[in-house]
């Protein structure tokens, strides 16, 4: 028999070889969505053809349920649903319902693209959902409709960030990708629209995720260089993070009128504190948001494998652990022919 790597008590928590614990679970719910972001789902591979998961391959809610608790079991407090696009998954408040009740998960977050808002804030504020993140990367139509793939108006966006506000979801924070030359020069437009709204507004360092969007250095717009120009026209001043490891840095205005963050994972990466797990829409766990590898936590769960099985499974995969894909980012993309075989953003949820 195998040892068991899971802790067996608080004093000897998870923790993987490079002595971090598992603190988050980010689950992708669909592997679906309504907009063809080219640097997420290019329209061109992912068109009317394109075959999705069938929804038996799909965990459903007791499933996900069951493995959530076994996590929490081993230190996760803190959950993100996400995709694809999360507010396609039929019924979604019912698991919101269901991940909310959960012991000691003390945060539960959702990133949506909040074309469905309008309709879906209301229920899942019921449900137990406190706060959201809203993906925005222009205010520009025209920029925005090229960074969706034609599929979505900055409109409907600003509607559904409406519709968390009058659900009582807070914060919100909304998060916009920025790409050099698509939509970098609305940078200071977006913070000035948000100032004074109480709104978070984050700017995310263009990734390498996924095979699919032919991500190249040129393209990225360092997390220095976004302060700089917002602070040239709106000062800004440093502020300490909420908890240690947390993905954005965070600025305010001086003239106190609000706060923005960076998630520079490229220019800055963040793995020495990443306390990250993620599982796909098909119930594998993924270590990394670059992971080559998964383990398949689906087909045990219905083989009928026990929580401590499913416990042993996941405590041993997260013990094993040496991800820091960003930190190594600069030496592998130099490598001639390095293509890695990841996973993509939709699957993993980001
Ligand atoms: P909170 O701090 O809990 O509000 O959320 P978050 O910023 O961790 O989550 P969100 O879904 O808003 O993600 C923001 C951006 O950070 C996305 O582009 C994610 O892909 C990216 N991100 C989140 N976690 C990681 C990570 O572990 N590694 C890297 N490289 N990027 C991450
Ligand atoms: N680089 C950075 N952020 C990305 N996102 C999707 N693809 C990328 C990428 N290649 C963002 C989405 C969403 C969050 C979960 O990840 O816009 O806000
Ligand atoms: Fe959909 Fe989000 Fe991917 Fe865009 S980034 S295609 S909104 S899952
Ligand atoms: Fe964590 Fe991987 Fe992102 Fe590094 S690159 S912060 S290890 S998910």
């Amino acid at each position: 028999m195998q040892p068991d790597p899971s802790p067996s008590n608080a004093e000897s928590p998870l923790a993987d070889t490079r002595g971090r614990p598992m603190r988050d679970l980010r689950i992708s719910v669909t592997d679906r969505c309504n907009f063809r972001c080219p640097y997420c789902m290019p329209a061109e591979v992912y068109g009317e053809k394109y075959e999705f998961l069938p929804k038996p391959e799909l965990l459903t809610f007791e499933e996900l349920e069951r493995l959530v608790g076994v996590f929490a079991g081993l230190g996760v407090e803190k959950l993100r649903i996400s995709g694809g696009e999360p507010l396609l998954r039929q019924d979604l408040p019912a698991l919101v319902a269901r991940l909310a009740g959960i012991p000691r998960i003390r945060d539960l977050a959702l990133t949506t693209n909040a074309v469905l808002l309008p309709r879906l804030a209301q229920p899942l504020r019921r449900a137990g959902l406190r706060r959201i993140t809203i993906s925005l990367d222009s205010l520009d139509e025209t920029v925005f409709e090229t960074m969706n793939g034609g599929r979505g108006s900055v409109a409907q966006v600003l509607q559904g960030i409406e519709a968390a506000e009058r659900a009582d979801l807070h914060p919100i924070k909304i998060n916009c990708v920025v790409q050099r030359d698509v939509n970098d020069r609305g940078i200071v437009e977006l913070a000035r629209h948000f100032k004074r709204t109480g709104h978070i507004l984050r700017f995310i360092e263009y990734m390498d995720v996924g095979t699919k969007n032919g991500w190249d250095w040129d393209q990225v717009v360092p997390a220095r260089e976004i302060l700089e120009r917002i602070d040239a026209e709106l000062p800004l001043e440093p502020v300490s993070p909420n908890y240690r490891g947390e993905v954005a840095r965070r600025w305010r205005y001086r003239d106190g009128e609000g706060e923005i963050g960076v998630i520079a994972s490229v220019s800055q990466p963040f793995c020495g504190d990443c306390t990250r797990a993620r599982l796909t829409t098909d119930g594998k766990l993924v270590t990394c948001l670059f992971g080559t590898s998964s383990t398949d936590l689906r087909a045990p769960l219905r083989d009928g494998a026990s929580d401590a099985e499913l416990r042993r499974i996941i405590a041993g995969v997260w013990s094993a652990r040496s991800d820091r894909y960003s930190e190594e980012r600069r030496d592998l993309v130099q490598i001639e022919g390095h293509q890695p075989e990841r996973l993509e953003m939709y699957q993993i949820g980001g």
